[in-house]
């Protein structure tokens, strides 16, 4: 079940959805967009408990607190991973105040925020982005690892999964 009237990720009406996968708890719900997972750190070291490339379902959003959960899944650089909780007490992932962009040495862009980003899903509410900074993704505006951004560890991320 989602909740897409408070999902920072929700879509203009009428918009093709991007792929979501589901991972629901009794106090939060954890969604995973494959084509924008980018790097195995945040969640698996934040959290192996919860996310696990090993298992499968690789998230268990009921195996530590929720609110630890939703911490770890900020961090998320990507945005590839977001949260919600249950209809009842939803709350909509704060986003970083001021926003913040910054270009890392891999040529990415890092965006934190408040953003609205356009792209094939029409405009998008988001919290966290990496973007293409070279032109090369095939999943624009985001990074997807198709230029020299690309790493030899890219095999472990949880997009394989
Ligand atoms: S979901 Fe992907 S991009 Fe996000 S923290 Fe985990 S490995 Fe990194
Ligand atoms: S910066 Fe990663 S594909 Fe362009």
């Amino acid at each position: 079940m989602s909740d897409r009237a408070t999902d920072p990720t929700s879509e203009r009406a009428g918009d093709e959805k991007p792929r979501l996968k589901e991972y629901e708890g009794e106090g939060i719900t954890v969604t995973f967009e494959p084509r924008r997972c980018l790097h195995a750190a945040e969640c698996v070291h934040g959290l192996p408990e919860v996310f696990d490339l090993s298992r499968r379902p690789w998230v268990l959003p009921d195996a530590a607190e929720p609110a630890r959960v939703a911490e770890v899944v900020r961090r998320c650089p990507s945005g590839a991973l977001q949260y919600h909780h249950r209809p009842e007490d939803a709350v909509a992932e704060p986003p970083d105040s001021p926003t913040t962009v910054r270009r890392n040495p891999a040529g990415q862009l890092v965006v934190r925020g408040d953003l609205v980003v356009t792209g094939a899903y029409g405009d998008r509410h988001e919290t966290r982005a990496m973007l293409c900074g070279c032109g090369a993704s095939g999943n624009q505006p985001y990074c997807d690892h198709s230029g020299p951004c690309a790493e030899p560890e890219d095999d472990d991320v949880p997009e394989k999964r």
